[in-house]
C-alpha cells in the first residue's frame, strides 16, 4: 500500500486520525513531531526555544528525506510541513497526501489551553490561527492529492473517508 500522509493545521486532528486509521487497518503510524522529539531527546518547545524555528524546519525536511522508501505507513506531519517548498516533492514521493481541512472554530476547540505548540503561545490565539491559516490554506491545498473536510465531522467518519481513498 502507498503510504498515507496527513497534512493540515495544528489541531485539525492529524495525530488522532492517523492513530485510528492505523488501528483499523493494522498498520504502523509515524507521528513526525514525536519522532523528531525522540531523535533530539527534547520537546518541540525546547527545540524552538534553544535552536529556533528554522532548525526545527530542517529537522522536518531531514525526516522526510529519510522516510523515502517506507511502505504501508500512516504518517502524521507537523502543521508547518508545507511552509518549506522543498518538502512538497518529498511528501509526494512518500505517498498520498491528504489535507484535513478545518476551520478556526474546529482548531480553537482542539488547541484551547495547549502549551506544547510554541507558535500558539500568544495572547490572542484565535487571531493568530486566523492569520496563519490565511497564509497556509493555499499551501495545504496546493500540496494535497486529496482534501477532506474535518470540521463538523466525527473522527470515525473522517477515518472512513480516508480509508475509502486507499
Ligand atoms: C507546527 C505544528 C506542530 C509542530 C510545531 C510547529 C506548525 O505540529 O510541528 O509546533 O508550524 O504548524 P501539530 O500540527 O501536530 O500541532
Amino acid at each position: 500500500m502507498n503510504n498515507i500522509i496527513l497534512i493540515g493545521f495544528m489541531g485539525c486532528g492529524k495525530s488522532t486520525i492517523a492513530r485510528e486509521i492505523a488501528k483499523k487497518l493494522d498498520l504502523k503510524v509515524i507521528e513526525m513531531d514525536s519522532e523528531i522529539e525522540r531523535e533530539e531527546s527534547r520537546s518541540i518547545s525546547d527545540i524552538f526555544a534553544e535552536d529556533g524555528e528554522g532548525y526545527f524546519r530542517s529537522l522536518e525536511t531531514s525526516f522526510l528525506e529519510r522516510a523515502q522508501g517506507k511502505r504501508n505507513k500512516i504518517i502524521s506531519t507537523g502543521g508547518g510541513i508545507v511552509t518549506v517548498e522543498d518538502n512538497i516533492p518529498l511528501l509526494h514521493n512518500i505517498g498520498t497526501v491528504v489535507f484535513l481541512q478545518a476551520d478556526v472554530d474546529h482548531i480553537m476547540k482542539n488547541v484551547k489551553g495547549d502549551t506544547k505548540r510554541p507558535l500558539l503561545q500568544t495572547e490572542d490565539v484565535e487571531e493568530k490561527i486566523t492569520s496563519m491559516l490565511e497564509i497556509r490554506e493555499p499551501l495545504y491545498m496546493g500540496a494535497a492529492d486529496v482534501i477532506i473536510q474535518a470540521s463538523g465531522k466525527t473522527i470515525e467518519s473522517i477515518v472512513d473517508e480516508v480509508i475509502a481513498i486507499l
